[in-house]
């Protein structure tokens, strides 16, 4: 049966749209179940209703406390049947007691290769360093911030005449690649968290590197 996914957002939703359109399929083993944002005027609200998905907002300037958010969350998260987190453009930090709470259930995309470029304006930073290659990870979520475990990594070069949209643009695209494929390995029991916190594939090997996808 297929694993029932929630997806945290707080912004435009492509990545969250890749993921439902990707789930849509018949043989895809995750179906996601609602599309949650702390951002009522999150753009991506109205694309998961377009998509048929149920959509939630959890505003987080109505609570006093990010303990007491992150416990709102949960429960709603909970309240959907979601078994898996996938955290979409999700623009919060969320207390080490949340995280613990869906340890190797809980995925994030980051517009980087981790561990380069950890938190905010990934593409400006790489521009400025003058990298030739860039991408985005795939990782499980752990409490300190894009410093989970990796699951997949898109290799994505940086063009000589890339400014920070256009390479954002092209990063972008390979995340929708990537994120539908972890959410299938982990869905399908083909990745998963030990409890050393070292990612196994196939229940049995534990591979310290992602899998790789080169964009050309
Ligand atoms: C993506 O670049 C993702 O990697 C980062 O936030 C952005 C979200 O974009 N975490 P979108 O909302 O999925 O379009």
């Amino acid at each position: 049966m297929a694993k029932k996914v929630a997806i945290l957002i707080s912004g435009s939703g492509s990545n969250m749209q890749a993921l439902v359109q990707t789930a849509a399929a018949a043989d895809y083993p995750a179906e996601v179940v609602a599309v949650i944002s702390n951002i009522p005027s999150a753009t991506g609200l109205a694309r998961a209703a377009n998509d048929g998905i149920a959509t939630h907002v959890l505003d987080h300037t109505l609570f006093d406390s990010r303990e007491a958010y992150d416990d709102a969350l949960h429960a709603l998260i909970m309240s959907t049947g979601a078994e898996i987190v996938c955290l979409a453009g999700f623009m919060r930090i969320l207390t080490p007691e949340f995280v613990n709470r869906w340890t190797g259930q809980m995925l994030n995309i980051h517009p980087s290769l981790l561990p380069s470029y950890r938190g905010l304006h990934t593409h400006r930073r790489a521009l400025a360093d003058g990298v030739t290659i860039t991408g985005c990870t795939v990782h499980f979520v752990v409490p300190e911030l894009d410093a989970g475990p990796a699951i997949i990594q898109a290799a994505v070069p940086v063009l000589s005449n890339d400014d920070e949209k256009a390479l954002a643009a092209r990063v972008l695209a390979a995340e929708h690649q990537i994120y539908p494929q972890a959410l299938r390995w982990l869905a399908e029991g083909k990745v998963s968290l030990n409890s050393e916190g070292r990612i196994q594939r196939n229940g049995n090997a534990v591979v310290d590197t992602p899998s790789i996808l080169i964009v050309p």
